[in-house]
C-alpha cells in the first residue's frame, strides 16, 4: 500500500500512478476532516478513467453533515470507476457489520462471489430488519434524530475547546463524529496520556496518520461513543485537562 499526502482540500490525488486502485474518504477525510474538492474528484475520475484503476469511495460517516446538505457521492459521477461503500456503523451500530457496495456491474459477479466464499455471511435476520427500517422510513427518522444529538455535541465540544484558543485550534467541517483539536507546541502523546490519566480514550493524530508522514500535533476525539448521560462528565474531563496545561 502507498499512500498520498493529504492537505486543505483533501487527498493529492495527482500523486497517483500505477496503482490499481485508491481508497478515498472523499465526504470526510480521515481523519483530517476535510472534503474532498470538486477539481479533485474529477482529477482522480480522470486517473481511474485513464489507467483502469478503481476509486474506493468510503463515505462512512456521510450522512452526518452538520452545516449544509451532504455533498453527492463520487460514485454518480463515474458509476464504472467507483466502489461506493456505506455503513450502519455510525448510524446504528458498528457491531451490526451491516454495509453495502455499490460496484461498476463489471464487478458485481466477482464481489459476490469472493463474499461467498469468505464465509463472513452477515446475518439475514440483521438484513431483513434493516430493509424493513429503511423502507418504513425508521432509518430516515434514526439518522434525522442522531445527526441532532451528534451536532449538539459537536457543539458543546467546538465551543469548549474555542475557550482555549489559539493554544488549541480545530480544524475540519462540521460533520461526522469526530474533531481534530490542533495542539501548537505540544506533544500530542503526551497530551493523550493525560486525558488517559482523567479517564478519556482520546488518540493523537500519529495513531490516525500513516508513518512517514509529517503531521502538526493535534488529538482526534470522537464524541460519539459516551452514552448521552456521560456526555458532559465527559467534557469536562476534556476541559480539566487542557486547563491543566494552560
Ligand atoms: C475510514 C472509515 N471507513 C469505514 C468505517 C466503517 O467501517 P465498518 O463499516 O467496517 O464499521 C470507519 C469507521 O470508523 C472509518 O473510520
Amino acid at each position: 500500500v502507498t499512500t498520498v499526502p493529504v492537505d486543505e482540500r483533501g487527498a493529492v490525488v495527482d500523486a497517483l500512478g500505477d496503482e490499481a486502485a485508491v481508497l478515498l474518504t472523499p465526504a470526510h477525510q480521515v481523519p483530517m476532516g476535510v472534503v474532498l474538492d470538486p477539481a479533485r474528484r474529477r482529477q482522480a475520475i480522470r486517473w481511474a478513467a485513464g489507467t483502469g484503476a478503481i476509486v474506493l469511495e468510503d463515505d462512512y460517516d456521510g450522512e452526518f453533515r452538520y452545516d449544509r446538505q451532504a455533498v453527492g457521492a463520487m460514485q454518480s459521477l463515474a458509476p464504472d470507476q467507483v466502489v461506493y461503500a456505506g455503513t450502519v456503523s455510525k448510524s446504528l451500530a458498528p457491531g451490526l457489520r451491516l454495509g453495502w457496495l455499490v460496484l461498476p456491474a463489471a464487478l458485481v459477479d466477482g464481489v459476490v462471489d469472493v463474499k461467498g466464499s469468505a464465509g463472513a455471511h452477515s446475518s439475514a435476520v440483521d438484513q431483513l430488519t434493516l430493509a424493513e427500517l429503511i423502507e418504513s422510513g425508521a432509518y430516515d427518522r434514526q439518522i434525522r434524530r442522531a445527526r441532532l444529538v451528534y451536532r449538539r455535541r459537536r457543539d458543546r465540544l467546538v465551543e469548549m475547546l474555542a475557550r482555549y484558543s489559539p493554544a488549541v485550534e480545530v480544524s475540519g467541517i462540521a460533520a461526522g463524529l469526530h474533531v481534530v483539536a490542533h495542539l501548537p507546541g505540544r506533544e500530542e502523546d503526551d497530551v493523550a496520556a493525560l486525558a488517559a490519566r482523567h479517564g478519556l480514550a482520546v488518540q493523537g493524530l500519529g495513531a490516525n496518520t500513516h508513518p512517514g508522514h509529517e503531521h502538526p500535533p493535534a488529538l482526534v476525539i470522537g464524541y460519539a461513543t459516551p452514552p448521552d448521560h456521560a456526555y458532559t462528565a465527559a467534557l469536562a474531563r476534556l476541559d480539566a485537562v487542557l486547563a491543566a496545561l494552560s
